[in-house]
């Protein structure tokens, strides 16, 4: 594996499975594969999660790390190509690039979609721009369709939650009030259609993503019909995607939450979500707090999806 930004580049759920739990097994069994390696973590965008457990899984590998906060000290980077760069971006991403990837054997990047032009979001621009400008092999720590490593975290958590070998698993919108990008939905989409699981997709109409993404999944426009019988909640909101309102958010329909009475139409099913949430936007404290929610499993299950990836990169490439 060269880079890592979607699930085809790892290409089979029985591979990812089995990678986790060789990793979770033995974190430390790969201490020399990292040795006098560096991996470069680049973020155009703020992170706890993603900063700290991939951190943490190039830490067990044996790996130096540096991380890089594009807006906190570096140069604000222009990306636009035959640009007069007479505004307040004095550096070109092109030499930036190269530069980064100059000091070390692995990046890693976050960059979310603008939510102002689909086209270049949807082309995954900066994420590209690494992949071809860089020399080195790149991973994607959210970009702006997808968040690979987190739905590979999300496949793991499943996997060891779920108490039937199809489980009913249910992606639900709920409201927030800023627009946030879809790529975590789209991911999660992307990894669950890989699976034989039962996969279903709720939202208020006008919230469809990308045909793309939804895939083989049954979209159910009732919550609470998708709820019933449900083994896994996944909330998570989304701005619009359809065209002329792409990136906006046109219902902050507080009737989405999730909320205990919802979660009692279900298969006493386990909540998940990505994290950061807003409580009671979202999901109430009841859920949240509630002995069926595993969002702090799942978290801790992305020093697991990083370690498999990074490992997989380093063996592969150096
Ligand atoms: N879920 C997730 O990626 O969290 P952060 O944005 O905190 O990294």
């Amino acid at each position: 594996m060269r880079n890592f930004t979607n699930f085809n580049d790892l290409g089979s759920v029985e591979k990812a499975l089995e990678w986790a739990r060789e990793v979770k097994q033995n974190p430390f069994a790969d201490k020399q594969l990292g040795q006098d390696k560096t991996l470069l973590m680049i973020f155009f965008n703020s992170s706890l999660r993603t900063r700290l457990s991939t951190q943490k899984a190039a830490m067990n590998l044996g790996m130096n790390v540096i991380v890089l906060d594009i807006n906190q000290g570096a140069w604000k980077l222009e990306s636009e190509r035959g640009v007069i760069m007479d505004g307040d971006k004095p550096e070109h991403i092109l030499e930036a690039i190269p530069v980064m990837g100059s000091y070390c054997d692995v990046i890693g990047v976050r960059a979310f979609a603008s939510l102002t032009n689909k086209k270049e979001d949807y082309n995954e621009t900066i994420l590209q721009q690494f992949i071809d400008y860089s020399g080195k092999p790149v991973f994607s720590m959210e970009a702006a369709t997808r968040h690979p490593l987190q739905s590979y975290a999300d496949l793991v958590t499943i996997d060891e939650y779920k108490t039937k070998e199809r489980p009913k698993v249910v992606l639900t919108w709920a409201p927030h009030p800023r627009a946030l990008p879809q790529a975590v939905a789209n991911s999660f989409a992307e990894w669950m259609n890989a699976t034989d699981f039962e996969f279903v997709i709720t939202h208020p109409k006008g919230y469809e993503l990308s045909p793309e993404f939804v895939g083989s999944a049954t979209v159910e426009y009732s919550q609470e019909k998708a709820f019933e019988g449900a083994d896994f909640i996944y909330a998570k909101n989304w701005s619009v995607f359809n065209d002329n309102e792409y990136g906006s958010v046109t219902n902050i329909d507080r009737s989405w939450m999730v909320d205990s009475q919802k979660m009692s139409l279900t298969n006493r099913a386990k909540f998940m979500h990505c994290l950061p949430v807003r409580r009671n936007m979202i999901v109430s404290d009841s859920v949240i707090e509630g002995e069926d929610s595993i969002v702090i499993q799942q978290a801790a299950n992305r020093v697991v999806s990083a370690q498999a990836v990074l490992r997989e990169i380093l063996k592969s490439n150096l």
